[in-house]
């Protein structure tokens, strides 16, 4: 057989694609619904864009020297020679969209969208090639308030989440003019060290010396430590600009700390950026679980009309790292009958449990009764409902708790009137 042959029986998932399964599963639901939840309460609404775009569109938009885009796209050639590539990130779908869909009139758009996106880059835990991640773009808002509010909306989720040991990181890139003066000062202070930088380092000390601060090598990271501050940079309407977003965050009693090497590892950013931050464990290095910030120039430089905007991504995969473990116990019940007899009142009591209560209800139908005790079991079910020939006769309903819950023991058993068995549940499952 040839090599080629094995490779394609081979069934594996692809490096750094994984499948969410069980616990990973249920956290990624609960942490969507809270995300959900949260920015809906801001004003935003869902947007679904295409995974696929143009190869160009993150070209033009993230910036030909990042690393997102130099190493790290997926991209391919369709059958008809267009290159094109999976999203490595949602924000320039977000811009295309507005533009596409003739919105730039219509403004403001506050949207939110999740789903995965997709980078080259080398798999670790907390970061895979393909990753889950929900976001928020505010388009057509030039006030500080803004960023503010996207701000505490990403601290509202890690709020929500309850989240320890977590730092809220802030920076300000200013304006073109700010960083236009700002990268003749970074270019001559780089230069000095220009044979000890990395070789992306060298390469982008001319074309995008702002990159620099964002690399991850050791010894870039030395030099980059003693390097000139933007804040020393900002024009007078960037300072004011940044003041007036820390002030907000003051306000509102939101804790951050500066860190002026924040630049971000996308080229749109202006003004206001900003990072979530903790060590998911002692032995590893701190991640982001959040970044973002504002954009006043994306739009434009898109070929829309000037609008400015601010926005944030969260990676799921590093929330449900630290969050697995967190999600509050959901009570299930599983309705068991002893012989076929009862199997059709078994099946009315478990339809008429979960449409009245709204919770879920399990119904195994194959084997026999300790098998599908054992089930239960297994899947942690707080309480079986047994219906037996006894309890259909005397039109009652044995409650067998497999979960010690209130005053009631794991192990033992209570009988309940059929009529009151709902309104027994909905008690027995209030806080
Ligand atoms: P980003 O910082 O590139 O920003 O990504 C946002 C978040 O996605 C990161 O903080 C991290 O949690 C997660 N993430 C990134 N790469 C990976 C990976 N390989 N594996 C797991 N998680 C990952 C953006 O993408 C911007 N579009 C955010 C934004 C929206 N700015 C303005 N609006």
């Amino acid at each position: 057989m040839s090599k080629d042959t094995i490779d394609l029986q081979e069934i594996r998932t692809i490096r750094g694609m994984r499948d969410l399964i069980g616990k990973d599963a249920e956290a990624f639901c609960y942490i969507i619904d809270s995300l959900k939840k949260i920015v809906s309460n801001y004003g935003y609404s869902q947007i679904e864009t295409p995974i696929i775009e143009f190869t160009s569109l993150f070209a033009r938009s993230l910036g030909e020297e990042t690393d997102v885009v130099g190493k790290e796209m997926f991209s391919f050639f369709d059958r008809s020679e267009q290159s094109i590539s999976l999203r490595p990130e949602g924000t320039a779908s977000a811009v295309r969209a507005l533009i596409t869909n003739k919105l730039t009139q219509n403004l403001p758009q506050k949207w939110f969208y999740y789903g995965p996106m997709f980078r080259y880059d080398r798999p670790q835990k907390g970061r895979y090639r393909q990753f889950y991640q929900f976001g928020i773009e505010y388009l057509g808002s030039k006030s500080p308030l803004s960023d503010v509010e996207s701000i505490t909306a990403a601290y509202d989720v890690i709020q929500a989440l309850n989240l320890k040991n977590t730092t809220l990181y802030l920076n300000s890139i200013g304006d073109t003019e700010s960083r236009a003066s700002y990268k003749e000062e970074l270019i001559r202070y780089f230069s000095q060290y220009k044979n000890d930088l990395s070789a992306d380092s060298q390469r982008r000390l001319l074309v995008n010396p702002l990159r620099i601060l964002d690399s991850k090598d050791p010894k870039d990271q030395e030099i980059i430590q003693n390097s000139p501050s933007i804040l020393h940079f900002l024009t007078p309407e960037s300072s004011r600009f940044f003041e007036r977003v820390q002030e907000g965050l003051t306000r509102l009693n939101i804790p951050y700390r500066m860190d002026r090497t924040l630049v971000r590892g996308l080229d749109y950013y202006d003004h206001t950026t900003f990072e979530i931050k903790t060590s998911i464990s002692e032995n590893q290095p701190s991640m982001a679980f959040v970044g973002g910030g504002r954009y006043n120039g994306l739009v434009q430089q898109m070929g829309g009309p000037s609008i400015p905007a601010v926005g944030w991504a969260f990676g799921i995969d590093r929330l449900i790292l630290a969050f697995q473990h967190k999600i509050p116990p959901l009570h299930l019940i599983s309705v068991l009958f002893v012989k076929e007899d009862e199997e059709y009142d078994a099946l009315l009591l478990a339809h008429q449990i979960r449409s009245i209560l709204n919770t879920p209800v399990l119904f195994p139908s194959d084997g026999n009764l300790i098998k599908r005790l054992k089930y239960s079991d297994k899947m942690n079910v707080t309480c079986a409902l047994i219906m037996g020939e006894e309890e259909i006769k005397s039109e009652c309903v044995k409650c067998k708790f497999l979960i010690t819950i209130k005053d009631f023991f794991k192990g033992t058993e209570k009988v309940i009137k059929r009529s009151e068995i709902t309104n027994f549940l909905y008690n027995l499952f209030k806080e």
